[in-house]
């Protein structure tokens, strides 16, 4: 199948790339002059696992191309997939605006002499875009152009954003059109995994209600969390024995200091927004955000009830990124927790193995912020150590070494990521999160 991607950024560029490495043709459209000429030479703009290898593989083989024009674009690809950013509005809805303005593009590139296009939404939309994009379409391009809309939600997570979509738990489109759906049948057919074949509406809200239920799965545990400090239980133990359940599932039941990223915090927000417009309001959903919020200002309160004071003192702290193999730093809580030392006098000296260059670009930290390219030097007469991000390689460090350069043994971790009693064995000082 021939395929175009306009949008080349996480999903775009990784989706178009899997696409090619299952024997597809894809061209990727992007405005950005310099992301496609970074492209072109086989780099890629982000740090994501097996990416780069893949996009320099399939480019070299000649089925992953990369342009600046939509009409390139629109007159190579048969299908035509949208994978451009739906951020959030001060209110929490989403702003459709990129949506909007790629569909006239396309619009403008249609004629009747192309054959049929199927134009597909992969970014994360409110229910009933598809309904919005195909009249928009319908109204700009030129009569007698014949194409169709149709939704498929992507659910790649960062970090392990390949394996993700080569071996995808499930593929989900949807179309009011039987041809679109063919088509993408025929695209995923190549990924041997169970496709969900529905009608639009259903598609786009299943990629929210899947965001949204993945979210309050860790609110549920992190709430569970705060139940097992007031009681002296473990959360993970906690976890293990309810996860074992194959209803329930082990995955999502990390407690720690609460979900970040680019994803959940807004979609979740998105998705109250649209219950509520829907004249539907979700309120759990809220309280979903409001755990999240309060996993944080708890961790912090346990800083402040050991330091007593922040001003003044010298935090190390490892993990920058929202999660762990990734340098995103978009709506991550470590960037938070950093910014609340930081008001409250703290001199912060981080570490991350990979975000350092976008915490210092994007991350909005300024003051008595300091970073660091290995983990150990930071550590020199701090105070305490924080662990705010879930990185293995914290977990193999050298922690005597780690406990010599302290001024106190004190570690905060934040992901449950060392042993408590490997930690006390050490000497340490050591606080988590529910256990
Ligand atoms: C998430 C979904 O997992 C993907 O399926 C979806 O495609 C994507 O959003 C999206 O909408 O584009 P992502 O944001 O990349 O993926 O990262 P996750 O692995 O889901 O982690 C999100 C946050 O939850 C991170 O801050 C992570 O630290 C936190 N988390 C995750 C926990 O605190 N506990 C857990 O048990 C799991």
């Amino acid at each position: 199948m021939k395929i175009t991607i306009i949008g080349t950024g996480y999903v775009g560029l990784t989706s178009g790339t899997c696409f090619a490495e299952v024997g597809h043709d894809v061209i990727c459209v992007d405005h950005d002059q310099a992301k496609i000429e970074t492209l072109l030479q086989g780099k890629i703009p982000i740090y994501e696992p097996k990416l780069a290898d893949l996009v320099k593989k399939n480019v070299d083989a000649g089925r992953l191309n990369f342009t600046t024009s939509t009409k390139q674009g629109v007159e190579f690809g048969e299908a035509i997939f949208i994978a451009v950013p739906t951020p959030p509005q001060p209110d929490g809805s989403v702003d459709l605006s990129f949506i909007e303005k790629v569909s006239r593009e396309i619009a403008a590139c249609l004629s009747p002499d192309l054959g049929h296009r199927v134009i597909v939404d992969k970014s994360t939309v409110p229910v009933k875009t598809g309904d919005k994009v195909e009249q928009t379409i319908a109204r700009y391009a030129t009569a007698g152009s014949e194409f169709s809309v149709a939704s498929n939600p992507e659910f790649l997570r960062e970090g392990s954003a390949v394996d993700d979509l080569l071996n995808p738990d499930r593929v989900v489109f949807g179309s009011n059109s039987a041809q679109a759906l063919s088509i993408l049948r025929e695209i995923y057919q190549p990924f041997n995994a169970p496709m969900i074949e529905t009608d639009i509406n259903s598609s786009e809200l299943i990629k929210h209600a899947a965001n949204s239920f993945l979210a309050l799965k860790i609110s549920y545990i992190n709430a569970i969390s705060a139940i097992c400090e007031k009681s002296d239980a473990n959360v993970e133990e906690v976890a293990k024995g309810i996860g074992l359940d194959h209803r329930i599932g082990s995955a999502f039941l990390n407690a720690g200091l609460g979900y970040g990223g680019s994803c959940f915090p807004k979609d979740i927000k998105a998705f109250i927004a649209i219950a509520e417009e829907l004249g539907q309001p979700f309120d759990l959903l809220k309280e979903v955000e409001r755990i999240n919020e309060r996993q944080l200002e708890q961790f912090l309160d346990k800083i402040k009830e050991k330091l007593w004071v922040l001003k003044d003192k010298k935090i190390a702290l490892w993990g920058l990124a929202f999660k762990s193999n990734t340098d995103d730093v978009r709506e991550s809580i470590a960037i938070k927790l950093a910014k609340e030392l930081l008001a409250q006098g703290a001199s912060v000296h981080a570490y991350d193995p990979k975000a350092l260059e976008t915490a210092k670009k994007f991350g909005g930290l300024s003051g008595d912020i300091h970073y660091y390219n290995e983990p150990y030097a930071l550590l020199e007469q701090a105070d305490a150590l924080v662990i705010a991000t879930e990185w293995q390689e914290f977990t193999s460090l050298d922690f005597p070494k780690v406990k010599q350069s302290l001024r106190t043994p004190l570690i905060f971790d934040g992901r449950n990521l060392l042993d408590p009693a490997m930690m006390n064995n050490l000497g340490f000082e050591y606080v988590s999160i529910g256990r």
